[in-house]
């Protein structure tokens, strides 16, 4: 399918991904619009100054959770591409909030799945997540490796996602695709996420504490190689499939420490601690699947993307 004809749906639109994606479809001329739950579990004021700049470049935001659009699958009329990016995020409140985990991304995805199957030829695309992964130890992580042993209950949510969507692809063959994020960070990011944390404690002279005595490796995937992917992804004439969508650059924690520091020219005061529950040590993406297939190829480093966001962040911050 040609970018002319589509018309794509974003769910959790006014979210951090969601918000970069609409913006560079919007920016290539491609139609695009979605909804969005405000849910509370970060800063909902950040959620609606994003959908204030999406609706600024006329794109439309509607306050509907996934089970209220698919009451009404008449909002998708004419849309060719349904991004499912909605969610309940983030790995350590899982432990505190399992239920708002099943709730929303299983019975959320559940709901968007039972969308697709009433909309012929529509196409679905949704967020996955390196989580799946677990505690596997073969690196870098492949598509065609084993998942069994999610980490955490936010992990185990991804992987019944991916569950169900090939079942119903299996049963009503929707078209379906399976992104799987690494560690996505930029402007207008998710505050719950470390390198947001982290830069707010290094500001305020908070101390900044690193879990498995810092002994952690990430790979950091910059917004804009993961909307090029997603973008990549839209185009490709996919039955089912499976994509990482990473940097492929194993990152010690440290690297993002001292990006930050020098970005925010603030030392930051650390604290080093015991691996907490429910954490993996290492995420790494093997991209040969998606590189192959999507021709995605990631262009930002972990300095150039830190160096980015620490600007942002300081006029970010003097608006708070
Ligand atoms: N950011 C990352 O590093 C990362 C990594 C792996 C996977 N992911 C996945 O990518 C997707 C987008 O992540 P993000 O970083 O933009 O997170 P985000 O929390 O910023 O965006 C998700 C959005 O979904 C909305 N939402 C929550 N429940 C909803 C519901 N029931 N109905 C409609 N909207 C609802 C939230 O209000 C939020 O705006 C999520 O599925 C997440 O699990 C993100």
């Amino acid at each position: 399918m040609t970018t002319d004809s589509m018309q794509i749906y974003i769910t959790g639109i006014a979210g951090f991904i969601g918000f970069h994606l609409a913006l560079s479809l919007k920016k290539k001329g491609i139609s695009v619009r979605g909804c969005d739950a405000f849910s509370a579990y970060y800063d909902v004021s950040l959620k609606k100054n994003r959908a204030e700049l999406l609706e600024k470049e006329g794109i439309q935001v509607e306050t509907l959770t996934c089970e209220q659009l698919a009451q009404n699958p008449q909002r998708l009329d004419g849309v060719s591409h349904l991004v499912h990016l909605a969610a309940q995020a983030g790995v350590r409140y899982s432990l505190e909030d399992p239920a708002s985990y099943v709730d929303t991304n299983i019975y959320g995805t559940f709901h968007v799945l039972e969308l697709c199957k009433k909309i012929p030829n529509i196409h679905l695309l949704f967020a996955s997540s390196s989580s799946v992964y677990g505690l596997n130890t073969k690196l870098p992580f492949s598509e065609t490796d084993p998942v069994v042993q999610p980490a955490n209950v936010y992990a185990a949510t991804k992987l019944s996602t991916e569950h169900l969507a090939f079942s119903y692809h299996h049963l009503y063959g929707i078209p379906t695709c399976a992104l799987r994020f690494f560690t996505v960070y930029g402007t207008y990011g998710r505050p719950d996420m470390a390198y947001f944390s982290f830069a707010e404690k290094i500001v305020e002279g908070q101390t900044i504490a690193l879990f498995n005595n810092g002994d952690m490796r990430r790979d950091f995937t910059h917004i804009s190689d993961i909307v090029s992917g997603i973008e990549a992804a839209l185009t490709y004439p996919f039955s089912f499939e499976v994509f990482n969508l990473g940097n492929s650059t194993s990152e010690p924690l440290m690297s993002l420490v001292r990006g930050l520091e020098k970005g925010l020219s603030t030392p930051a005061l650390l604290e080093f601690l015991p691996m907490q529950m429910g954490e993996v040590t290492e995420t790494f993406a093997d991209i040969s699947k998606a590189h192959e297939m999507l021709g995605f190829s990631p262009k930002i480093s972990l300095d150039e993307g830190i160096a980015e966001f620490s600007e942002w962040f300081l006029r970010w911050k003097k608006t708070r």
